[in-house]
């Protein structure tokens, strides 16, 4: 049998008590850290409009109405996506928000050739594409990672999935 001097059982039990202490704080930062492995997206795609009602040529805005996908809220927030369908068959689902301070563009037919994307803030400019043509913005209009699918009518559905992996 060991015996311990009180010194010695002292240090012990508060070596002992110490350790546990610290187990216990540790505890909420380790939950922190791995919790989003756990954690399942909320991952949705939202119904923009269907295709065919998208003019040629023509940047069209729609408000969608996108559940967040982080986060303890799941309240969806309303954003406004561009469809682009060009006439080779392209069609780009482009956010509104401007790659330099996060303002919002608007589509002008006035500029340019044939009409660009304006951020009134500081005046970028973005083409037909959104890709970034004038004045601040670093780099393109975020697009929205998007789907189309037939339904049984024909129409083709345009929807886009509620992930801001695009910088928005
Ligand atoms: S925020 Fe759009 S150009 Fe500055």
């Amino acid at each position: 049998m060991i015996r311990q001097t009180r010194r010695q059982a002292l240090i012990t039990g508060t070596a002992v008590g110490g350790a546990a202490i610290a187990l216990m704080l540790s505890i909420p930062a380790i939950g922190f850290v791995i919790s989003p492995l756990f954690q399942a997206r909320r991952n949705s795609w939202v119904r923009v409009t269907t295709l065919d009602s998208v003019p040629m040529e023509t940047p069209t805005p729609f408000r969608v109405s996108v559940p967040i996908d982080q986060g303890p809220s799941t309240d969806p927030v309303d954003r406004i996506v561009y469809v682009v369908r060009r006439r080779g068959g392209q069609v780009y689902v482009l956010s509104n928000t401007c790659s330099h301070m996060q303002c919002n563009v608007h589509w002008d037919p006035k500029l340019g050739a044939s009409g660009q994307f304006l951020c009134p803030c500081h005046g970028g400019l973005y083409d037909i594409t959104g890709l970034n043509v004038g004045g601040p913005p670093p780099s393109p209009l975020p697009p929205w990672r998007h789907r189309i699918s037939t339904l049984p009518d024909g129409s083709r559905l345009l929807e886009i999935e509620n992930q801001y992996g695009e910088r928005i």
